[in-house]
């Protein structure tokens, strides 16, 4: 019915008068009685023809520019995405997901709070990982076992995989593995991302660069001390040495020749108050992590990278809550921090691929150089899933380079404007075609004709993918994944255990 009126509409462009009455009959009739299922329930897809403007007004969701299930290339369903919407049928049926090699090319989801981002993607994700033989590393950003608790729930129903896990939890230390960061810090690389995970990344616009680039040299040079020092450095005793001037002279003119020392030296010989003053940012950076249980999960040297590279895989969860703030934010930071730069600089020989999943990915922005980390990283086969609520969460500097990254998109319903808008500009424009009528009296009484145009307009507007119709189920998503369609493919993420 659909590409009969279609048909007939292409006559009508042509001008021939008798079909062209027909047409016209055929068009009217089609702008009210809708020709597909789709179409009368309110949503157009691919195969329907130009709406009527009356039915643009009347306002349905414009889904012709979706990819149907010829445009996506098949591939292994190895990071499942729930199952394939035909938007046609509008029917879910083929399970859908994409193939590592795609998911190497990073992912980055996109959705407000509850908008399933960990039950639909993050837990599936974890889960199939760890059954391809993957490790995976992961960010709690609840705590109290959140993400832990999710990933046992969908293991649940879909097989459980009897994978060990490590926690490292700094809320609660009597369960988690202990990692000595500074003892195994290893080269000026590893120094550099712990420093910038714990002062943070120097910003061009920060008015006080001065003193933030201060701490950044200072923590440098005590870290690279450390191993000569003498029973080596804790956070701990790095804090002491920042109280006591006399007690960090004697430590920096003791090792005068030390690349540590060296970037220190200018702390000797000042006045009590000068000292404060120049030590005041990189002890409050530190006084962050200063806590009971950071301090009790840093003590041991129990924990180290390689374990991921084990014989098995290995599920290792980073607890550090959002609610905790900076805490959280630098002590995520400083183990992700670490493990990208053990990635790029190998692990040995044996390379086992990892999945690295960072939700509330946004925060780590000013402790991290992800942009320019995820693309090196992925040559070395870890895999990024990232979650955030919205786009601009990652700052305009650094977004782009961040999201570049990312050849992999998924939007989730309630996204905002500035996601969508994100999405829509990564998708283009592409040629619908439309119809209008006028009135005409060229075919003897006056009548109306129908000209079939085609107008430039985005592939997906904003109402489509963060209202999306109720036809596409309670738990729809928009996936961009340029490698297996230009188009954006639509999902259906329900879950059934849940959904129940
Ligand atoms: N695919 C799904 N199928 C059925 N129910 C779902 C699905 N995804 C989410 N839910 C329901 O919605 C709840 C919230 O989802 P989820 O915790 O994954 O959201 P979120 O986007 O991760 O939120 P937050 O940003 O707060 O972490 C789930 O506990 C579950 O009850
Ligand atoms: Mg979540």
């Amino acid at each position: 019915m659909a590409s009969a009126w279609w048909n007939l509409l292409g006559a009508a462009a042509r001008g021939a008068s008798a079909v062209t009455r027909g047409v016209t009959g055929a068009a009217l009739a089609a702008a009210h009685n809708w020709p597909s299922r789709g179409a009368r329930m309110g949503l157009l897809g691919p195969w329907d023809p130009p709406p009527s403007p009356s039915a643009v007004q009347a306002g349905l969701w414009d889904y012709r520019g979706v990819a149907r299930p010829q445009d996506i290339a098949s591939a292994p369903l190895d990071l499942p995405l729930g199952r394939l919407i035909d938007p046609k049928a509008w029917r879910a049926e083929r399970a859908f997901g994409l193939p590592a090699g795609v998911a190497n090319q990073h992912t980055c989801v996109l959705g407000p709070t509850r908008s399933g981002k960990t039950a639909s993607i993050v837990a599936p994700w974890i889960h199939a990982a760890l059954r391809q033989g993957q490790s995976v590393l992961a960010v709690d950003v609840k705590g109290r076992d959140d993400l832990l608790g999710e990933v046992k729930r969908h293991s649940a129903q879909v097989g459980v995989l009897g994978v060990p896990v490590i926690k490292w939890d700094y809320n609660d230390p009597a369960r988690s593995a202990s990692w000595n960061w500074i003892a195994q810090l290893d080269g000026d690389s590893q120094i550099n991302a712990a420093v910038e995970a714990v002062c943070g990344r120097v910003s061009p616009s920060d008015p006080n660069k001065f003193f933030h680039q201060s701490a950044i040299k200072y923590l440098r040079g005590l870290l690279l001390l450390a191993p000569a020092v003498p029973g080596g450095l804790d956070l701990g005793r790095i804090l002491r040495l920042l109280d006591d001037q006399t007690a960090l002279e004697s430590l920096v003119t003791g090792h005068r020749s030390h690349p540590g020392a060296q970037r220190l030296i200018e702390l000797t010989g000042l006045s009590r108050g000068e000292f404060i003053k120049h030590t005041m940012e990189l002890r409050t950076h530190l006084e962050t992590l200063d806590t009971q249980g950071f301090l009790s999960v840093t003590q041991r040297d129990q924990f180290s990278f390689d374990v991921l590279h084990a014989e098995r895989p290995v599920l290792v969860i980073v607890s550090a809550p959002v609610a905790d703030g900076a805490l959280g934010d630098a002590a995520s930071s400083l183990f992700l921090g670490q493990f990208l730069q053990r990635a790029l600089t190998g692990f040995g020989p044996v390379g086992r691929p990892v999945l690295l999943v960072l939700d509330e990915a946004a925060r780590v922005q000013n402790r991290i150089d992800l942009g320019s980390t995820l693309s090196l990283v992925a040559g070395v086969g870890v895999s990024s899933l990232l979650a955030t609520q919205d786009v601009s969460q990652f700052q305009a500097e650094r977004r782009d380079e961040i999201m570049a990254n990312c050849g992999n998109l998924i939007c989730l319903p309630r996204v905002s404007k500035a996601s969508t808008d994100f999405l829509a500009g990564r998708l283009g424009e592409m040629a619908f075609p439309t119809v209008s009528s006028s009135a005409s009296a060229s075919w003897g009484p006056m009548g109306q004709s129908w000209t079939r145009s085609e107008q430039r307009g985005p592939v997906l507007g904003h109402r489509e993918i963060a209202s999306p119709h109720p036809a596409l189920g309670p738990w729809p998503g928009v996936v961009h994944c340029p490698a297996l369609s230009s188009r954006p493919i639509l999902v259906d993420l329900t879950r059934p255990d849940l959904a129940r």
